[in-house]
């Protein structure tokens, strides 16, 4: 994982289906040559469509993620991925823990917790989802939750200098899914000096320096990229909206300083 590089990380979650998935990928890769020095991109197209966005972006810079795997590498699991099979498809990445899988199938901090651990495993770089929804922020609970969502997560899995992880502070109600509320930067860089006490308290300075990056994700599009870009300790965005149509993505990696 390049340092220097900022991440951004397109999650198409559900929104394409396979044709629009291919249409947006060679949109992008013949336009990826002007943005390779600064940004390293990531694609994050749905399981049906990995293998074929693989084969477009091989030998570019953009790299590709899954938007989930298993903690299990074989067996009897009906319908799940395994993240070793990601693996040796070329996938590099993995998003675990994403608030509408918490909300939608009730994953729990220690369904992340295993995921994670598998994920490292299979040498794959979890992309750790991570953020307070809106009740959580009212009760002024949302701290307590970063801490918690991330210590349940990473518990006990020791990140050697090889691995990488990314953390993805997404606070739920500013995804765009969820209410959709642009957040302050200040809030977005407090989180993120939060998580990385956190890491600090788990890990010792060189792998939480060299080994963990801190993203933010929800509504990030052309017009406020920069803000959070910008954040000393944020080194990244996961995006989903803006980057699943050729126009608002390209305008999003356009306005990137
Ligand atoms: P959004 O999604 O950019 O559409 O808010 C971000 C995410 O859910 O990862």
């Amino acid at each position: 994982m390049d340092k220097e590089k900022k991440y951004i990380i397109a999650n198409w979650k559900m929104a394409l289906n396979h044709a629009e998935t291919i249409h947006l990928s060679n949109y992008l890769k013949k336009q990826i040559k002007d943005f390779q020095d600064n940004l390293q991109l990531v694609v994050c197209p749905s399981f049906l469509s990995l293998v074929k966005v693989q084969e477009i972006f091989e030998n570019t810079s953009v790299q590709i993620g899954a938007q989930d795997c298993f903690w299990e590498e074989k067996g009897g699991y009906t319908g799940e991925i395994s993240p070793l099979n990601l693996k040796n498809l070329n996938c590099q990445y993995v998003i675990l823990g994403h608030s509408e899988r918490r909300k939608h199938l009730q994953e729990t901090n220690d369904m992340v917790h295993r995921k994670c651990e598998m994920a490292l495993k299979s040498k794959l770089i979890p992309i750790l989802c991570i953020g307070e929804n809106w009740e959580q922020r009212s009760e002024k609970q949302k701290d307590f939750v970063l801490i918690n969502q991330l210590t349940e997560a990473l518990q006990g899995i020791s990140v050697s200098p090889e691995d990488q992880v990314i953390v993805a502070y997404e606070p739920v109600w500013a995804i765009s899914t969820g209410e959709g509320i642009e957040a302050e930067p200040e809030e977005v860089q407090y989180a993120a000096e939060v998580i990385k006490q956190v890491l600090l308290d788990m890990y010792n300075k060189e792998i939480t320096y060299h080994n963990f990056r801190v993203i933010y994700g929800g509504s990030v599009n052309s017009e406020n990229v920069n803000s959070f870009l910008n954040l000393p300790n944020i080194t990244g965005a996961l995006v989903g909206a803006a980057t699943q149509k050729t126009h608002t993505f390209m305008e999003l990696l356009e306005n990137i300083k």
